[in-house]
């Protein structure tokens, strides 16, 4: 049989079990040009609570009653593309299910000899592919000068910040646990780290971990913790605005302190992106973080838990800061 994960209802706020729905069904059979996939490797993210909602955005809403999907990484378990063969290994934009059927065409085959096929939906896949871009094309941090990163010992975070770190800056991450601020600085190399729902006076504590001020914010979270960053921006500083993930559950508009006055006295550049924009140069990206990678200049961490049962636990899980690293769920033996 194969167990899917549908969209039951549509959240309010924070999404609850209720949300999901889990439906069992045959396992699906390939035609010509097409391969049966055994899902492997799910990955959760942020931008999927957006998805939950029916209004237009840079990717369609997810359908009511219909599969979820996302990143997986599978098994070919039978082909009928002479392209990919039985065996090999695919990366895929694939269903919250055990079994897909994709087009030949539509997925791409990976090497779990090049690097584990877990690394393929994180440091090698779209987060690590966000935090390059954003960092080397926006932020574009220089020797000597000072970076902060929220969200930072998350998927995207802890790349962005390590990458600025390679090229010559002091980085500072805020995250929401003592044991990820103890990782950013122990083990990624972040010069410094800040807990930012225990620290009384974030401002405060901000300003001293970045005596010369901020030239880059690489933002994954928005909210209060930009509120805090935005005073300390030098002049012209520059913002990546990669993610807001404080709002995605608030529903309606998110007000706060205006940040006009700061963006024009120190004449901030702050641009929104989307990694797909720079879906031409995905390989060169890709080649650049397996380089450091395999220079010992970049690590990267991983929380995977076991069981097709806990993709909706998992997910859910990033919005209580549950995760270091990449979010996976294991569904299936390699
Ligand atoms: N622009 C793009 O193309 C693109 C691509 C990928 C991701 N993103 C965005 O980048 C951000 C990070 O994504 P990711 O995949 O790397 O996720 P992630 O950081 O691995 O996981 C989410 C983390 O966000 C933090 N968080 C949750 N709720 C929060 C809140 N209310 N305030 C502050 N922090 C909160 C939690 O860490 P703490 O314990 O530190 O709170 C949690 O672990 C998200 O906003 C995502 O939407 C954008």
């Amino acid at each position: 049989m194969n167990t899917q994960i549908k969209l039951a209802k549509r959240p309010k706020g924070l999404p609850e079990k209720e949300n999901f729905a889990f439906e069992e069904g045959p396992v699906p059979s390939p035609e010509s040009g097409q391969v049966l996939i055994q899902t492997i490797y799910v990955s959760v993210d942020p931008y999927m609570r957006g998805r939950m909602e029916d209004t237009k955005s840079y990717v369609e809403p997810f359908q009511v009653g219909k599969v979820i999907d996302g990143g997986v990484v599978g098994k070919v378990v039978e082909s009928k593309s002479e392209d990919i063969e039985e065996g090999n290994y695919v990366i895929g934009h694939l269903g919250w299910q055990e079994y897909s059927v994709a087009e030949a065409s539509t997925v791409r085959v990976i090497d779990k000899n090049l690097a584990p096929l877990s690394s393929y939906l994180g440091v090698l896949g779209m987060p690590g592919l966000t935090a390059y871009f954003g960092m080397t094309d926006i932020g574009q941090p220089k020797e000597g000068e000072t970076v902060v990163v929220s969200g930072a010992a998350g998927a995207v975070g802890m790349i962005a910040g390590q990458i600025a770190k390679i090229h010559g800056a002091r980085v500072v991450g805020l995250a929401g646990t003592d044991d990820k601020v103890q990782y950013l600085k122990d083990k990624a190399g972040f010069d410094e780290a800040i807990n930012y729902k225990t620290t009384q006076d974030l401002h405060s504590a901000l300003k001293e971990a970045c005596p010369n001020g901020v030239d880059v914010y690489f933002d994954n979270v928005g909210g209060h913790i930009s509120d805090a960053v935005y005073p300390l921006l030098n002049d012209f500083a520059r913002i990546p605005q990669c993610g807001a993930i404080s709002s995605y559950n608030k529903g309606g508009d998110d007000t706060g302190p205006r940040i006009q006055t700061y963006m024009v006295k120190s004449r901030v550049r702050l641009q929104g992106f989307i990694v797909s924009d720079y879906a031409k140069e995905f390989d060169q990206g890709a080649k650049h973080l397996g380089t450091w990678l395999s220079e010992g200049k970049l690590v990267y961490k991983e929380t995977i838990n076991e069981g097709f049962e806990n993709i909706p636990d998992a997910f859910l899980g990033l919005f209580e800061g549950k995760n270091i690293g990449k979010q996976l769920i294991k569904v299936a033996e390699e």
